[in-house]
């Protein structure tokens, strides 16, 4: 199973049109929170409209997609419209949807190759393998919901990296989240939050304990970015992942790791 691990797009646009370029080429597609950008001058609305037309399109190419949120994916209290912006009346039906939904990013559910906040969905490939993927919500007071152990590989999404790791640095990561590995023992850990940083060793993955985790260290948002975000592609069949980390906004370099 061919899987593109990705996160903290930030509202980058180009990146949202490049992932869904490449989701033919995947088995799985998994985003681990921060889809929307805090400072966006038209508020949130704008942003939510996009990715619900976003994820509508992917719906028609069959790739399974996990999605988490993460800190800047629709905090309390935040404005929806700033003043000036105008919404048009045709994406009324969207606004519709959301409203609709118990928490926003269950409006995204188009069909059941989508796994949100809360989920834990199988993913099969033609070839009969599978893997249970497990979406955690984003929490400010840094708790974090419990899941059900499922046989078999999983995968789990959670924006914030584990605490004590070298994914959270510089960093501290999320201590309840470390725990809760060593319990339930996933195969794998997606997370997010922690951007590249520089100067630091800007680690990838990582073995806790029965786990390997990860973080792309996404280019943190800017002027000038990279045409495609940081990817880790797991593959399951080479237990490999590599890893293609933009360094400026033309050039990047790829490092493989072996997982086992
Ligand atoms: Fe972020
Ligand atoms: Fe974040």
């Amino acid at each position: 199973m061919k899987i593109l691990l990705t996160a903290d797009l930030h509202f980058h646009r180009p990146w949202f049109d490049w992932l869904r370029s490449e989701a033919p080429f995947f088995d799985l597609i998994c985003i681990a929170g921060d889809v929307f950008d805090l400072e966006h001058p038209a508020g949130f609305l704008p942003q939510m409209i996009f990715l619900y037309a976003w994820v509508s399109d992917l719906a028609r190419q069959r790739t399974p997609v996990a999605l988490c949120t993460g800190n800047h994916d629709l905090p309390p209290g935040i404005s929806l419209v700033r003043p000036g912006v105008s919404i048009a009346s045709t994406d009324l039906p969207v606004i519709g949807h959301y409203a609709k939904a118990t928490r926003w990013i269950q409006a995204l559910k188009l069909d059941h190759q989508f796994a949100v906040d809360g989920d834990e969905k199988i993913v099969r490939t033609k070839s009969g393998e599978s893997i249970t993927v497990i979406c955690c919500r984003y929490r400010a007071d840094g708790r974090v919901d419990q899941w059900k152990p499922s046989t078999g590989k999983s995968l789990v999404l959670h924006h914030e990296p584990p605490a004590n790791s070298q994914l959270a640095i510089p960093k501290a990561g999320n201590p309840e989240l470390s725990l809760i590995l060593a319990k339930l023992r996933p195969t794998w850990c997606m997370s997010g939050h922690v951007h590249f940083s520089p100067g630091e060793q800007n680690q990838f993955f990582e073995r806790i304990g029965n786990t390997v985790c990860f973080n792309c260290r996404q280019n943190p948002p800017a002027d000038r970015l990279p045409a495609r975000p940081n990817t880790i592609v797991l593959d399951t069949s080479t237990a490999t992942a590599a890893w293609r980390r933009w360094f400026s906004a033309t050039s990047y370099d790829e490092i493989i790791a072996r997982l086992e």
